[in-house]
């Protein structure tokens, strides 16, 4: 299992409870999927890994979760990037007036890698999104929301992550976007071997490209399965409270 979250237990200011005793498995090279309505607890459980939750006064105050076998739970989100787990946040997190292509290379910083095998990586980014080669001169907040997408998922993989922690990618994008970054999130999975642990509140965009799904309603597991089989309609009306 590349990462476990035992009986986690986030609070917030030392008062919100927002999980409530959360345990996810991923295993190696899979994508796993957390569905969930508004507040449910589905972008906690992602700062929770990447050590984001201490920036905004949150903490694990119960169970484990481990990368790779070791304790990472309350670990420096510094600390955390840098065993290769890399977390792309709600809302396309990008600096605005820099070109698409200094945006990519700000997260290879913390790799202090040589210029040539940057420039490697940049080719191979590249492939994927061959919409951001085209624009890599262009300043990044005049992107179409398709194309920031784009560029915050390929800011994160600029880091080589072992584990890609993708908050609703999905949001805010025409269908026809929204099925294209899919897309490129699956070949990436298949191609770089990135495992991935995905948000969404669109089931039937993540469920065609992942292996498990988990339910959160809560701050609580409602619901864990294989993700074969399960029809996105089903389940959305689920979780999003409209019926069994
Ligand atoms: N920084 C914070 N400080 C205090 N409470 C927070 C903070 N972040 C989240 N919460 C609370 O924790 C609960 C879960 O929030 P979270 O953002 O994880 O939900 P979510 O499932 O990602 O929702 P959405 O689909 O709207 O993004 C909510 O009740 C929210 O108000
Ligand atoms: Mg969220």
């Amino acid at each position: 299992m590349l990462l476990e979250l035992r009986k986690i237990e986030v609070v917030y200011n030392n008062v919100i409870l927002a999980l409530k005793g959360v345990t996810i498995e991923v295993p190696e090279g899979n994508v796993v999927t957390i569905l969930g309505a508004n507040g449910a607890g589905k972008s906690t459980i992602l700062k929770a890994v990447s050590g984001i939750i201490a920036i905004e006064n949150g903490k694990v105050s119960n169970g484990e979760i481990l990368f790779a076998g070791k304790r990472i739970e309350n670990k420096d989100p510094s600390e955390i990037a840098r065993s290769e787990i890399s977390l792309v946040m709600e809302g396309r997190e990008l600096f605005r007036t820099l070109t698409v292509e200094e945006n990519l290379k700000v997260g290879t910083l913390i790799r202090r890698g040589h210029k040539r095998e940057i420039g490697k990586d940049l080719e191979v980014i590249f492939q994927y999104f061959p919409i951001l080669k085209e624009r890599k001169r262009q300043v990044a907040g005049t992107l179409s929301g398709g194309e920031q997408q784009m560029l915050v998922i390929s800011m994160a993989l600029m880091t080589k992550p072992k584990l890609l922690l993708l908050d609703e990618p999905s949001l805010g994008l025409a269908p026809l976007i929204a099925e294209l970054v899919f897309s490129e999130v699956e070949d990436i999975n298949k191609n770089l071997k990135t495992t991935i642990l995905l948000v969404e509140q669109n089931a039937s965009l993540s469920l065609p490209i992942s292996q498990y799904i988990y339910v959160i309603t809560n701050g609580l597991v409602a619901y864990k399965s294989k993700a074969e089989g399960i029809k996105g309609t089903d389940i959305s009306q689920y979780y999003l409270g409209m019926g069994a």
